[in-house]
């Protein structure tokens, strides 16, 4: 009865939105956020995007476009109710995932030149699964006065939102929230970038270690890109250029044109995680083993000119697994070269050698040649173990707990088969 009563709600107020598993379409419930506006007459306070209260998490350009993987904002505020207002540079349908006071993620869908309420939200969402009712991300009725944190991360990397402005109810407050004290990098494609996965950019092994740990993150992955300068799968440069720009190599990207990241600008990163080559090694792309080094190369000394006391970290490469007829086996992609760019620093002490080899499986690799949501889970596991092990980077207490993937509640509820 409650499931129909659901099913006929979902028809009333929800986007009906999905994501499709296994070719079978699973069942998620998105809220529609939209409202029709919130201007200043209509009883709401607005600030506007340069705000210093406001932290923007991984890159954002001068027009506040959101670029790469999994960018997203955070910021603290009082008062009743909270709204933002998105650009036209937004792209059409952009999934996002929010939070307040970090209960679980709730995904909604944000379009351009739009405003959307975020808390509290403008109709109920039903539990899915009425064992484990949805949380909605705050506390029952807070006073308002009470000081609450606001996240939105975009899950498309091909997609980006435009802060156009925050509506909050008149007499609140914009808080900037305290960042954490370690900053990480990740640089790869769409590996990294959670490609094929459930909720791609926050589905990645990247995020995991991110909001796993609790550090500052920025994820500058793209899905095709390759590590050398060339034109791969339609992105015309690769990252040895490309990670040095705000923008991506997307379409979008391409027709702003380019904009310099100011690192002096933004905190230096204090670890770096490269995982990139995948693309390179794709006799399609026609890179040699020898543009490969130089790039590798080239990177690492680009990324140490920026961040002199940034630690690197060579992640090594799949290339998935084949079945010889006997068992089944690993392959991989530059594994000599990647090892080789290790050895041509290892004296500088600054780069490091994380290899993969073992922690997947044949079947953690999906239909579409990704990574599945659970090989995303043991690299993103692995790798958080060795940043405590290599670092001594702690688990922050504040994240200690909280949701990181969202609808991985696999389990066995039968007893006995
Ligand atoms: C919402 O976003 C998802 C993921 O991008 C997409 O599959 C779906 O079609 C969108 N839904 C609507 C109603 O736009
Ligand atoms: C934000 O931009 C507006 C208009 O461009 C400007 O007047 C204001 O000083 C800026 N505020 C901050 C905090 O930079
Ligand atoms: C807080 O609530 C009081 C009483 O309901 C109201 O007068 C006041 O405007 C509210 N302030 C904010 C910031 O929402
Ligand atoms: C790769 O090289 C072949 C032979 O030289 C050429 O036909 C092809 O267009 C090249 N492909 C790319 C992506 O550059
Ligand atoms: C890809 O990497 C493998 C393993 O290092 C190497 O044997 C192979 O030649 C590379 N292939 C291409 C096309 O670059
Ligand atoms: C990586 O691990 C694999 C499997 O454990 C091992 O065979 C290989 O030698 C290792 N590579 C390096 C460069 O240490």
């Amino acid at each position: 009865m409650s499931l129909i009563l659901a099913c006929i709600l979902s028809v009333l107020t929800l986007v009906s939105s999905s994501i499709i598993q296994n070719g079978q379409e699973r069942r998620v419930v998105f809220p529609d956020t939209k409202i029709a506006s919130a201007s200043q007459s209509s009883n709401w306070l607005t600030f506007p995007p340069n705000s210093s209260e406001i932290s923007y998490k991984g890159r954002w350009d001068s027009q506040y476009i959101s670029w790469w993987s999994a960018p997203g904002i955070k910021f603290r505020f009082t008062g009743s109710k909270l709204a933002l207002s998105f650009g036209p540079q937004t792209s059409p349908n952009v999934l996002v995932g929010f939070r307040v006071n970090g209960q679980d993620w709730t995904f909604t869908n944000i379009s351009s030149s739009s405003t959307h309420q975020f808390y509290p939200l403008p109709s109920p969402v039903p539990a899915l699964q009425p064992w484990h009712p949805h949380v909605l991300g705050a506390p029952i009725n807070p006073s308002n006065t009470t000081i609450q944190t606001f996240e939105l991360y975009v899950s498309n990397w091909a997609y980006g939102i435009q802060l156009q402005a925050i509506h909050l109810s008149p007499g609140a407050h914009l808080h900037r929230a305290p960042t954490f004290g370690r900053t990480l990098e990740v640089i790869g494609d769409s590996l990294t970038a959670g490609q094929y996965a459930s909720y791609e950019a926050l589905s990645s092994w990247a995020w995991q270690v991110s909001r796993g740990l609790g550090v500052e993150s920025s994820i500058t992955a793209y899905p095709g890109v390759c590590l050398v300068d060339a034109p791969c799968w339609g992105n015309p440069r690769g990252q040895a250029h490309q990670w040095f720009q705000t923008r991506d190599t997307s379409w979008r990207g391409n027709s702003l044109g380019e904009e310099k990241w100011d690192f002096t600008r933004h905190p230096a990163a204090d670890v770096v995680l490269i995982h990139i080559g995948t693309n390179d090694n794709n006799t399609a792309n026609n890179v040699t083993a020898e543009r490969y080094v130089s790039a590798y190369k080239e990177l690492v000394q680009g990324i140490h000119t920026v961040w002199p006391k940034a630690q690197i970290v060579l992640v090594s490469l799949w290339s998935g697994y084949w079945n010889d007829g006997y068992r089944w086996r690993q392959g991989g992609s530059w594994v000599d070269e990647i090892w080789g760019v290790y050895k041509t620093f290892e004296k500088e002490g600054y780069v490091h050698y994380f290899n993969t080899s073992g922690l997947m499986t044949h079947n953690d690799i999906g239909p579409q040649w990704h990574y599945t949501d659970v090989g995303h889970v043991k690299l993103g596991s692995a790798l958080i173990q060795y940043l405590r092990m290599k670092f001594g980077w702690e688990v922050e207490e504040e994240v200690a707990g909280q949701e990181v993937l969202h609808d991985t509640t696999y389990w066995n509820d039968q007893a006995n088969y």
